[in-house]
């Protein structure tokens, strides 16, 4: 199987990520910060660990600062529903994932909040124009992604920030494709929370995922219980990260996402970007000719990262990526990639495209092997047609 699904989960994850996990699970796993053993102690320490690599790699204020969560839904969820009042104005983008449409469009149907949506550029980034003309009086955050799950093309994060400082908005990214690829200076680039999985490119198992929350943000928790400290008192903690972690933790994972994070700090993120950069850009490059292939990636080169999205002429993409599974042995993504705003924005809707997302376990090899595939099947399959 040649794996081209990293922007679903990556896999597979670095020798060091099984081992961490298999180790935590024979001889460490305690409930953290529970019971004061020494194996209670020691999976505290291991989750601790987790949260330090986190911080040091989105250069965060503190460790305080990382909440750990499910996944990047979650994360996602417990910082709009946190941070969100009665009367807010939201800007978010017409290319984002359900983990931000569905939370924006429940609350806006509750009659709690209204969104708007920037339009998209060409390329398919959002301009920070876009975002600009959409200002309200009470436009309280923008919730953008940082990259395209389906295109793989970068937003202009930083640039987005200062417009929404400048009005005194918060900016909420959602870091989910870009995490582990591409450095994420949080205090640099004025972001003020950041939510994103532990499972795609930081190498983590699923079940995985962390918030950043800016230093000074008070957000609700959703949820309360036990932390394993000031149990004697009613009210759930107010300091972070407990205030948004009620619960016991999934250690195991994070044992595990510890390891991935120090693995991606290990090889360094130019040379990770440099890489996954260079496999989708090759990818592009070898169907880019074929008359029977359409490419939705890549219209900006220089933004791109693994994710590449494209069609077979006349063909419906379920078709091909089952082909590619089955003929070819080519694990990738057909249909609406939980993004039906992008689909809409390519004239894709409601078929999808197929996508093939390439991650620094992939190498050269793989790439061309998936450009053989696809000329293979788009002369055996496709049209010089529309695409769908
Ligand atoms: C841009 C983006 N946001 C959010 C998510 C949701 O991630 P998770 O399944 O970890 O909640 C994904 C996953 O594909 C994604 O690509």
């Amino acid at each position: 199987m040649i794996y081209l699904d990293n922007a679903a989960t990556s896999w597979p994850k670095p020798e060091g990520v099984y081992r961490a996990m298999d180790e935590f699970a024979r001889t460490a796993a305690g409930n953290p910060g529970r019971s004061g053993h020494r194996m209670a102690v020691e999976a505290e320490n291991r989750v601790q660990r987790c949260r330090e690599a986190i911080a040091r790699i989105l250069h965060a204020e503190s460790p305080d600062q990382v909440i750990l969560t499910l996944n990047a839904t979650d994360a996602l969820n417990i910082a709009l529903k946190g941070i969100l009042k009665a009367g807010d104005h939201v800007i978010t983008s017409c290319t984002e994932h359900n983990s931000i449409n569905r939370p924006l469009w429940a609350m806006a149907q509750a009659g709690m909040i209204t969104f708007d949506k920037a339009e998209t550029a060409p390329d398919g980034t959002v301009p920070a124009s876009a975002v600009q003309a959409l200002l309200r009086k009470n436009t309280r955050l923008i919730a953008l992604t940082h990259c395209s799950n389906v295109l793989g093309v970068v937003n202009p994060v930083e640039e987005i920030s200062k417009v929404a400082r400048a009005h005194g908005a918060l900016t909420l990214i959602d870091a989910s494709q870009s995490v582990g690829v591409v450095p994420l200076d949080v205090r640099a680039l004025g972001l003020d929370l950041v939510a994103f999985p532990g499972h795609k490119n930081l190498f983590g198992p699923m079940g995985t995922g962390a918030l950043y929350v800016r230093r000074g943000l008070e957000l609700r928790a959703w949820r309360e219980g036990g932390t394993g400290f000031r149990a004697d008192e009613e009210v759930h903690p107010e300091e972070l990260p407990f205030h948004l972690e009620g619960g016991t933790p999934n250690a195991h994972g994070f044992a595990g996402l510890a390891a991935g994070v120090e693995f991606v700090e290990r090889e360094g993120l130019a040379k990770i970007l440099k890489h996954e950069h260079g496999l989708a850009l090759r990818f592009v490059e070898g169907i880019r000719d074929n008359k029977r292939v359409t490419v939705y990636s890549a219209r900006n080169p220089e933004r791109q990262l693994g994710p590449v999205s494209i069609n077979v002429k006349g063909a419906e993409p379920a078709e091909i990526g089952k082909i590619m599974d089955q003929t070819y042995g080519i694990a990738c993504r057909p249909g609406l990639h939980c993004a039906p705003g992008t689909h809409r924005f390519l004239g894709t809707f409601p078929w999808g495209t197929v996508r093939f997302s390439f991650g620094y376990f992939n190498t050269p090899e793989h790439a061309d092997a998936a450009v053989r595939a696809v000329n293979e099947v788009s002369a055996k399959f496709g049209s010089d047609g529309p695409s769908c």
